[in-house]
């Protein structure tokens, strides 16, 4: 089993992301460490093999095991979900010694991690994502949280889970599209990081496409480190953890606007980041590497048609954007790989900029 471990330090915090294929075994392993109650199992996959195979690893091991199934979709990111992760661990008897797993995608990840951070007042979380998104971006950073009818991810906590464990093996059972939306926010840590990132996703493209284990693992090793690092610097979001909304603040937008039905987030993030290149040029007079950027999401199988997807309902949505200070946006300006930076643009200019 070939895997990689990155550390995200931070302090007492600080915890191990194991990446790899095969490594949900290590999480009985692990577990010992973590707390010596009973495991509180978190997913929303009966139907998969992945959370059957873990409760079995950790019986075998000697844990009992409480299982929480939760029902699948963004649709059911509230906070009546929330409550029966609660009461499973209520129900159960389970104490302050249990261990959170949560096994799944970023809904379950966010909603397990929301509920151990309260389960009384805190206990010990783990959890293996399973989709592509949830492997490079959610899993990783400590924000939890669920939706309200006003707004996504509006209630929430920063916490920390003790481990990771990314196995690139649980992406089998994934749909193609999930997995190849979940590519969007590999290209923008690799636009993130810089010149030799993104060039390993170009020379890995097809590769990467395909779903192919060993390309797919380099990319959440590189996906994973830059936010290590960033979430190192910045836990809470006042500084540069911001530029991991590159591509969002419109594509956030283009989300709403099709009320999270019509396009992927990663679909939307990849559209996001073709209109912050326009922006950047548009509005800062920059000249950003929109060809290069264009032909890899092209080449990983993302849309770039923004005309497409970007429409008033869209640009009424890019006003009431939680980020917007006043009559400007927060914007996450990319220019070459590696020279990103946050500006602040006037909204009216951002909508010039994209036409509508
Ligand atoms: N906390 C953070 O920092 C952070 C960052 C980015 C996104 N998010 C959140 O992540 C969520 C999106 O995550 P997502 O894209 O993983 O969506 P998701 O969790 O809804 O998963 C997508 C679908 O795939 C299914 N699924 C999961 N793993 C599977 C597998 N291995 N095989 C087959 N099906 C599988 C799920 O049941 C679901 O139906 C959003 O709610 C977003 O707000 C959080
Ligand atoms: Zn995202």
């Amino acid at each position: 089993m070939k895997s990689e471990v990155v550390r995200v330090e931070l302090e007492e915090r600080s915890y191990e992301v194991v990446i790899g294929a095969g490594v949900r075994e290590e999480l009985p392993l692990r577990v010992p460490s973590l707390g010596d109650g009973e495991v509180l199992l978190v997913h929303d996959g009966p139907e998969r093999p992945w959370p059957a195979e873990v409760k079995q690893k950790l019986e075998a091991a000697g844990r009992r095991v409480v299982e929480c199934v939760l029902p699948a979709g963004e649709e059911h990111k509230h906070i009546r979900t929330v409550e029966r992760i609660w009461d499973a661990a209520l129900e159960a008897d389970l104490d302050r010694r249990c261990v959170v797993v949560g096994v799944g995608g970023g809904v379950v990840g966010d909603l397990t991690a929301f509920g151990a951070s309260t389960l009384f007042r805190g206990v010990s979380l783990a959890q293996l994502p399973t989709t592509l998104l949830s492997m490079v971006d959610s899993s990783v950073g400590g924000k939890t949280g669920f939706n309200r009818p006003q707004g996504k991810n509006l209630v929430g906590t920063f916490y920390q889970p003790r481990f990771v464990a990314c196995d690139v093996e649980t992406l089998a059972t994934l749909p193609r599209e999930e997995r190849i939306a979940g590519l969007a926010e590999v290209v923008k840590s690799a636009w993130l990081e810089g010149e030799e990132a993104v060039a390993m996703l170009e020379a890995d493209a097809d590769l990467l496409r395909e779903g192919d284990v060993e390309a797919t693992i380099r990319a959440v090793v590189m996906s994973v480190r830059l936010k290590a690092r960033i979430v190192s610097e910045d836990e809470r979001e006042s500084g540069s953890r911001m530029l991991l909304n590159l591509g969002h603040t419109v594509g956030h937008a283009i989300e709403a606007a099709e009320e999270y039905r019509g396009v992927r987030h990663g679909e939307a993030v990849s559209l996001g980041m073709v209109a912050a290149c326009r922006v950047a040029r548009a509005c800062l007079g920059e000249r950003p590497d929109e060809a290069r950027l264009l032909g890899l999401l092209t080449r990983l199988g993302l849309p770039t048609d923004l005309e497409a997807h970007y429409d008033a309902k869209a640009s009424a949505h890019l006003v009431s954007d939680k980020k917007r200070r006043g009559a400007s946006i927060r914007f996450v300006v990319p220019t070459s790989p590696g020279k990103t930076r946050i500006e602040s643009i006037a909204v009216d200019d951002v909508r010039r900029a994209l036409g509508v």
